[in-house]
């Protein structure tokens, strides 16, 4: 497995991929990786002959500084890990070569980039649609794998992926969960024992909303689970939307014949998570 660090070496390698007849299977990824991550990586292994994963904290996406400056980062452990995965290529890049020039695009996702995260974290999706579009002419994949644990940057990237006309396919792949239910996620690393052990409060709550919903109506149930979770002194609920999956525009009843998604983010101390469920 190698690790290259310029466009310019990745390109080569994809180049002779391609001319070989490889299927080239694509995980993005800003590193500090774990089980969620290596579930991508291994249906990128089933379905694909040559896997890509790229490993880059990108800068244009934190709207905190704070946050960026936290982020996780252990390239060693992340080698080490994918080492033992059929993955064959690791692209890990400097934020100069990323970003030569300062990225002015500005994307217009509509609606859905209206609400939830979009609200919260300001400019979030236009760097995340900057840098993924620029790490798909880069890798040129056939399919590209993401987790539904963000599920609206999924909305965010199938949308891209349309506006721009990407031959890709986009494989959306299931939240991978600790055994305590916690959602998996790189920021796990910076939460405290007491921290940690209080998170799960998270998911069972969401699990329980589930369970509880014919006995509420839409904004009822929102506000038990907000309550709910905020009754931990460990954690403030940031917002806690229950959506329509396709359009991301917020419910209002339980008879409205869409498939709902159950969306929240949660800040434990300086360490924001976020969790989903269907309804
Ligand atoms: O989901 C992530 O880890 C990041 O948003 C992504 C898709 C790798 C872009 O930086």
């Amino acid at each position: 497995m190698e690790v290259v660090r310029t466009i310019k070496d990745l390109s080569k390698i994809i180049d002779n991929q391609r001319v070989s007849g490889s299927k080239i299977g694509f995980v993005p990824t800003m590193g500090a990786l774990h089980q969620g991550h290596i579930s991508l990586v291994k249906r990128a292994g089933e379905e694909c002959s040559f896997v890509v994963v790229s490993i880059f904290v990108n800068p244009t996406q934190f709207n905190n500084k704070e946050d960026l400056e936290r982020y996780p980062r252990d390239l060693g452990a992340d080698v080490a890990l994918l080492e033992k995965t059929k993955c064959n290529l690791i692209f890990a890049p400097t934020a100069e070569e990323m970003y030569p020039e300062p990225d002015t695009r500005a994307f217009n996702f509509g609606d859905i980039e209206n609400v939830m995260e979009g609200v919260y974290r300001p400019g979030h999706f236009n760097g995340v649609a900057q840098i993924v579009s620029k790490l798909f002419d880069a890798v040129r994949p056939d399919n590209a794998y993401f987790g539904l644990k963000d599920f609206q940057q999924l909305a965010i990237i199938k949308k891209m992926v349309n506006m721009m006309n990407y031959p890709i396919t986009i494989v959306p792949c299931a939240i991978v969960r600790e055994a305590d239910g916690l959602a998996m996620s790189s920021r796990n690393k910076l939460l405290s024992k007491e921290q940690r052990e209080n998170a799960t409060v998270i998911s069972k709550t969401l699990f329980d909303a589930v369970k509880l919903k014919d006995n509420y109506d839409v904004e009822s149930l929102k506000k038990w689970v907000t309550e709910t979770i905020n009754n931990n002194p460990y954690l403030d609920t940031e917002y806690f939307e229950i959506v329509n999956d396709t359009t991301l525009q917020p419910i209002n009843n339980w008879d409205e014949k869409v498939n709902k998604i159950g969306c929240i983010a949660v800040h434990c101390g300086k360490v924001r998570l976020i969790d989903n469920v269907m309804f």
